[in-house]
């Protein structure tokens, strides 16, 4: 990370630092915060907390906050402590956590999540999760207490389709109604909508399944239903092609296409921005036939909407991208984790606190509230 260090005189100069729109939001700088899973939701409702609103708040000079995924009904759960976005319980603990962002001038985004089968039987009564298949991910997921195996899924029924696309829409309405300034839909990183695209989770004989247009239906009756009760120019969405078995997916032949095949339909809906995630190793793209060097520059000649470009960047990668317009800002992850004011650092060309990973699922304070500021 000592690489974020700059001149003074080079810090000045930094398109990072300069405002932009990502359709109707309106971002005071380029630097974003990666959603980041933090697991201190550690009430029986999956309530945000007034510690989870201080965090928040501390990174508030970030251009915008995308919130840490963010459950959108029981069904969707995978992981413990984990906040929700289907009660009115949960509304206003999130009404805590968006005003005390607006405080600060900040902006925050909510990542919409469901999880699928990366989950475990224990965080659904005993019942495995569900999936488009049957399917195990093989995987290991973290319970409170242990890291058990995934189990086999239950293939979603048609009607329990349709009822995750109401989840959906009931969770943007929820977002707008807590205060958030626009949601992004987790569709990346092996989660339930991911599962839908890749035929190797997706083996259904159906309309959601087989052709790139059916492995994508989900997806889009999502957007349909979301539109319905608020402004797409709010709406971001995430992909990472660049998954060697991870999360239980794997890069194959049809997985630029497919990717392609959503960056497409998705151009239609006047969405805020895509956010990419570049590969975080050299080996990952050796490693992986198929795979895309740099993902941003392939989708940049596809998407019409705005790109957000994460994975692995320092500061001076992020400006080398934004120069040459591969993206409109930069998502930074463990950085924002451990620099409450990463935008002050980047400013001031000032070193930068290391994440320590021991802490990012823990619980409590430490290793949350705890990281020093350069003005305390
Ligand atoms: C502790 C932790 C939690 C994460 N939680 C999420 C999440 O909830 N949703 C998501 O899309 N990505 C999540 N990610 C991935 C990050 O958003 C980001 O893509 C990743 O950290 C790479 O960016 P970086 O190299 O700047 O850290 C998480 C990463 C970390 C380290």
């Amino acid at each position: 990370m000592g690489s974020f260090r700059a001149p003074h005189f080079i810090a000045m100069s930094l398109s990072l630092l300069t405002p932009v729109n990502l359709g109707a939001l309106k971002l005071k700088n380029r630097v974003v915060m990666a959603p980041l899973t933090r697991c201190r939701t550690d009430n029986p409702g999956f309530v945000p907390t007034d510690m989870m609103a201080a965090y928040y708040a501390q990174r508030a000079g970030a251009g915008l906050i995308i919130s840490e995924g963010t459950i959108v009904s029981p069904q969707g759960r995978g992981y413990p402590f984990t906040p929700g976005i289907w009660s009115d319980e949960q509304v206003t603990g999130w009404q805590k956590v968006t005003s005390a962002v607006h405080a600060k001038d900040g902006l925050i985004a909510c990542q919409l999540w469901h999880c699928g089968r990366l989950s475990l039987p224990e965080f659904h009564e005993g019942q495995p999760p569900v999936a488009p298949s049957a399917v195990n991910p093989l995987w290991k997921m973290f319970s409170p207490t242990n890291q058990p195996d995934t189990v086999t899924p239950q293939a979603l029924t048609r009607e329990e389709i349709k009822g995750i696309v109401g989840d959906f829409r009931r969770a943007a309405a929820n977002a707008m109604a807590a205060g958030f300034d626009g949601i992004e839909i987790h569709s990346s990183n092996g989660y339930l909508f991911h599962q839908f695209f890749s035929a190797q989770s997706n083996q259904r004989t159906d309309e959601y399944g087989g052709s790139h247009e059916n492995r994508a239906r989900l997806f889009c009756e999502v957007l349909d239903a979301i539109a319905e009760v608020m402004p797409m120019n709010r709406v971001g969405f995430r992909l990472n092609p660049m998954l060697n078995r991870f999360h239980g997916l794997t890069v194959d032949a049809d997985t630029v296409p497919m990717w392609e095949y959503i960056v497409r339909r998705a151009n239609a809906y006047g969405l805020a921005f895509l956010h990419l995630t570049e590969p975080l190793h050299p080996k990952q793209i050796e490693d992986t036939p198929g795979a895309l060097a740099d993902v941003g520059a392939h989708f940049r000649a596809i998407a019409t909407m705005p790109i957000i470009s994460n994975g692995g960047l320092n500061q001076a990668k992020g400006e080398a991208r934004l120069a040459a317009n591969l993206c409109d800002a930069v998502a930074y992850g463990k950085a924002w984790i451990a620099n409450p004011d990463l935008v002050e650092r980047i400013r001031l060309g000032a070193p930068l606190n290391e994440a320590n990973p021991e802490t990012f699922y823990q619980g409590g304070e430490q290793g949350y509230l705890d990281y020093p500021t350069l003005n305390p």
